[in-house]
């Protein structure tokens, strides 16, 4: 039986319930600065859950801070490129410092190319798949372990990625950057 956390009991059976609260929880998110991560940060914030949100600029990262300081969960930023697999696991250990835990990953972080499809160089194509790609795996693996620590953990991409099934297991779906990813005792 993992340790329980407030909030962590009533969802501890095989299904998740959707409206349990989650006040005291502990979240990434990435590309968490600005933007719709900005907007789930704050979603989640003011539900109180503790978010750390990322980033490579520490500028807007301050001012998102700043921002959302007042909201029932603590928000705290780590300037980090997704691309990097040092910087992800350089994120996680700062959440499992920063909040004792992690229960929600969410990868957020993206760019995509202005301008037209036929101008695009294989350099701006490589520059997407690594942010978009493989910087989604990235910070999903590191956060893999920390996530199986608390017995339980979902996250999702963009799209409508493959429900992951049970016990342990996790898959991708190879819809555009979509994942879903679960683990489970
Ligand atoms: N906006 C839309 O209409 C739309 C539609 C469908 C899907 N999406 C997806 O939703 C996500 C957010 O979109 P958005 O419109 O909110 O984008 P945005 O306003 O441009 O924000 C992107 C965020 O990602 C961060 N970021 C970019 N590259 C990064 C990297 N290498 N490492 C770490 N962080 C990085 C940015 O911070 P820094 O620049 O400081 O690193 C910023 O916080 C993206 O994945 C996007 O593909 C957006």
């Amino acid at each position: 039986m993992p340790e329980l956390r407030p909030n962590l009991i009533s969802t501890i059976g095989r299904d998740i319930d959707m409206f349990t609260s989650l006040a005291g929880r502990s979240a990434i998110v990435t590309g968490g600065s600005r933007g719709i991560g900005r907007g789930i940060a704050d979603r989640l914030a003011t539900a109180g859950v503790n978010v750390l949100v990322t980033g490579r600029h520490q500028d807007t990262l301050d001012a998102c801070v700043a921002e959302l300081a007042s909201r029932p969960g603590a928000v705290s930023g780590l300037a980090a490129d997704v691309t990097s697999p040092d910087d992800c696991a350089r994120v996680v250990a700062m959440a499992l410092e920063r909040h004792g835990g992690l229960d929600i990953v969410c990868a957020n972080a993206g760019i995509y190319p202005s301008g037209r499809l036929e101008d695009l160089t294989p350099e701006d194509i490589e520059e997407v798949m690594g942010v978009n790609v493989k910087g989604t795996f990235f910070i999903v693996q590191a956060a893999l372990s920390a996530l199986s620590a608390e017995g339980l953990g979902t996250g999702g991409g963009e799209g409508d990625g493959a429900r992951g099934g049970g016990g342990g297991r996790h898959r991708t779906a190879g819809h555009k950057f979509a994942w879903r990813l679960s683990v489970a005792p």
